[in-house]
């Protein structure tokens, strides 16, 4: 049975900070976040924006009312859960009226967890073929003013729409994953912000990609040559390049610019994004699939990394029109109305924190954004 992805779409919240104009604040040279780092722009949230906000806004794009009909299982990724009990993906499925006979939890492990948030629901539409599941994952990305990871910050959605006989991505049945226990990146419960060792969160990043390309090679008998297209967990868009270029160490010349030059198309969306965390290599394929020319038939590899840490490669084929099926006015048009931030703007935004234990009404224009706070319990704007 064909199964994999039918609709795809992603929300950032309506504001950014250029890069230029953080690194002349922070007294860097700008190459080194434009170049070294591979980032233009970082998208950020007001308070009264949250994983919920992002979630919904991302898959009111993709879902009809027979799709609601259809849905059975709501599943979001993310590691900026709102509750340490409940999920927000029950939150997500009121919200977007989905029918009641459905399940809805919430996936942890890092940025990996949009994938298997995505490995889950396959599995299921294998054994429930006339049934959908709705998978998002939603992240704000934060480091804190001044730190190392700043200006890999970033937050939003991605949405996909899980059924039999998809319309863009069929997933191939050859995936691998592999498991390290490793602190290279992390958030004890309580801390605002996650502990990072950057060096080794890069190098585990690399070592987990040529580990697990070089099994998938092994178990599965493909090589670069089989795909028209690599897609990465993209945390800055310089990191997947230098996985890339490791693994690519072996190929011709023209091997390796074929690739690469899908490479940049993946990160066209993410440059004026950041890190979305779980839904960071979902961004790159829909950037991939918007910007880079791909053909019905042709093949895409997926890395998935998740910090802690768990890593997954897998694959896909696209799917005959799948074209039609993509956002790309609507993710162009939301990035360019987006509203720059001057420093002290974003700094503000970012030291306002909403206060969980004070009741309060909010105004925010934006739809599915916090218009309450009522005995610790978040209300949403709604349509
Ligand atoms: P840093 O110490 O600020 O930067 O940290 P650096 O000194 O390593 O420089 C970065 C690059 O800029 C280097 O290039 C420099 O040469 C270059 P590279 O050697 O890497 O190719 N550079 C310049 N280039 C041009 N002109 C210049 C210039 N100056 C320097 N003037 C770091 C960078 C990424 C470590 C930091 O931002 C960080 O800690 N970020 C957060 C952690 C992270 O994103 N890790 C990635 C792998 S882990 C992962 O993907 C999981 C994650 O998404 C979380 C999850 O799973 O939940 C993070």
């Amino acid at each position: 049975m064909n199964v994999g992805i039918d609709k795809i779409s992603f929300f950032v919240p309506p504001y950014y900070v250029d890069m230029t104009d953080l690194a002349l604040a922070r007294e860097v040279d700008p190459n080194k976040f434009h170049i070294g780092i591979g980032q233009d722009q970082m998208a950020v949230n007001k308070k009264t924006q949250d994983i919920v906000t992002f979630a919904a806004n991302a898959a009111k794009n993709i879902l009809t009312e027979e799709d609601k009909k259809q849905i059975d299982m709501v599943i979001v990724g993310t590691e900026s859960g709102i509750d340490e009990s409940k999920a927000s993906a029950v939150v997500l499925h009121r919200l977007l009226g989905i029918q009641p006979f459905a399940r809805a939890f919430e996936i942890k492990e890092a940025c990996y967890a949009g994938t298997a948030a995505l490995q889950f629901a396959i599995a299921h539409i294998q054994t429930h073929p006339e049934s959908k599941v709705l998978v998002v994952a939603s992240d704000i990305a934060k480091y804190g003013l001044s730190s190392g990871g700043e200006p890999t910050q970033g937050a939003g959605a991605v949405a996909m729409l899980i059924s039999a006989d998809p319309r863009v991505l069929q997933l191939n049945n050859d995936t691998i994953a592999l498991t390290q226990d490793i602190y290279d990146f992390w958030r004890p419960v309580g801390h605002d912000y996650p502990m990072v060792d950057g060096q080794l969160s890069n190098e585990t990043y690399i070592q987990a990609f040529q580990t697990i390309w070089e099994e998938y090679q092994k178990r599965y008998k493909k090589t670069v040559a089989d795909f028209q297209a690599l897609a990465f967990h993209i945390p800055y868009t310089k990191m997947g390049k230098k996985a890339l270029l490791a693994a690519l160490e072996n190929e011709s010349e023209t091997e390796q610019e074929r690739i690469l030059s899908k490479y940049e198309s993946s990160i066209v969306y993410s440059r004026k994004i950041g890190n979305l965390y779980t839904g960071s290599l979902y961004l790159g394929l829909i950037s991939l699939l918007e910007n880079g020319q791909l053909k019905a038939g042709e093949q895409i590899g997926l890395f998935s990394y998740g910090s802690g840490t768990v890593a997954e490669f897998f694959s896909g084929t696209l799917v005959e029109n799948y074209h039609e099926q993509l956002l790309t006015n609507l993710h162009q048009n939301q990035l360019t109305a987006r509203k720059r931030l001057s420093i002290s703007e974003y700094e503000e935004m970012f030291n306002d924190v909403l206060d969980v234990n004070a009741d309060n009404n909010y105004e925010d224009t934006l739809l599915y954004s916090i218009a309450s706070i009522t005995n610790t319990i978040r209300e949403y704007k709604e349509d």
